[in-house]
């Protein structure tokens, strides 16, 4: 596709998680046009073969450039741990994730040195946080925490209730141990919860992603040249590979706006040559 025809942003995460990002974006951005695909048939990534993972963000990725995308933004941190350099490799389109802006806002938080980072199984395993956050200062000690059940009470539309909060204060008791005075929200389904958070983890900065992804977003799109100029209202458009109604509920919710369709859209493993596809209903 030739650079030109290139006009949309798009972002994608295993589920609904990345609309945290993508809400921040809109917020920054609304003369963009948006395009979100959520793989919620392929819910959840933190507990996948790394490789798995890697195969499966590739063949979005390449469904995402596909839809005219001018930047495409990993607005999951499992995808960006085991998958951000090969996804830069393969797209013509620039990729940004979501590491890198929460290191080094956390990295300019802390004032003890100790920083918490609650993520996935996978992204905790993947070292990807302490290794960021020790090439900006190699003193800070780092707390990582895998919580595997925080991100599906989110993406199940769990209410807030004494379960969520007992898995909450759980993820939250090594960080209180450690004594840290930041924690990164490691994974994009977590700011949902992120009150839940702030009662058990009292006076710690809490570092939730979305606002310097939006930062993030507007500072590439204005180095490349390839802002929008304000003053229009950009389009959005959503997918999903999993149950579109259920996407829908969860993401007017989060979002805060009405959605007018979710496509169904399959984008396929990398290398099956068959994805890419609407599941046509
Ligand atoms: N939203 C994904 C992330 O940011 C996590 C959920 C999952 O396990 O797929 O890591």
């Amino acid at each position: 596709m030739a650079s030109g025809a290139r006009q949309a942003i798009g972002v994608f995460d295993s589920g609904v998680g990345g609309l945290t990002v993508l809400g921040a974006c809109l917020d920054a951005l609304p003369q963009e046009d948006f395009v979100y695909f959520g793989d919620t048939g392929f819910f959840p990534y933190g507990d996948k073969d790394p490789a798995v993972v890697r195969s499966r963000t590739l063949a979005i990725g390449r469904w995402v450039a596909a839809q005219g995308a001018k930047l495409v933004v990993v607005a999951c941190n499992t995808a960006t741990a085991v998958a951000l350099p090969d996804l830069q490799r393969e797209l013509d389109a620039p990729v940004i994730g979501v590491i890198r802006p929460e290191v080094h806002a956390a990295v300019r938080a802390t004032r003890n040195r100790r920083i918490g980072v609650l993520a996935t199984e996978a992204t905790t395993r993947s070292g990807a946080y302490p290794r960021m956050i020790h090439a900006h200062d190699a003193g800070v000690s780092v707390t990582g925490v895998a919580c595997p059940d925080l991100a599906t009470v989110v993406q199940n539309g769990e209410p807030l209730g004494d379960r969520v909060a007992g898995i909450v204060a759980g993820c939250a008791a090594p960080l209180v141990a450690a004594g840290v005075d930041t924690v990164i929200l490691g994974c994009t389904h977590f700011p949902a919860v992120a009150p839940l958070l702030r009662a058990e983890l009292p006076g710690v900065t809490l570092i939730e992603g979305r606002a310097e992804m939006a930062q993030e977003v507007a500072g590439t799109l204005h180095r490349r040249h390839a802002a929008r100029a304000a003053g229009r209202r950009g389009t959005r458009r959503y997918a999903c590979s999993g149950d579109t109604a259920a996407f829908r509920v969860l993401a007017e919710r989060i979002l805060g706006v009405p959605i007018a369709a979710v496509e169904a859209v399959d984008p396929g493993a990398a290398g099956s040559g068959g994805g890419g596809g609407p599941l046509g209903g």
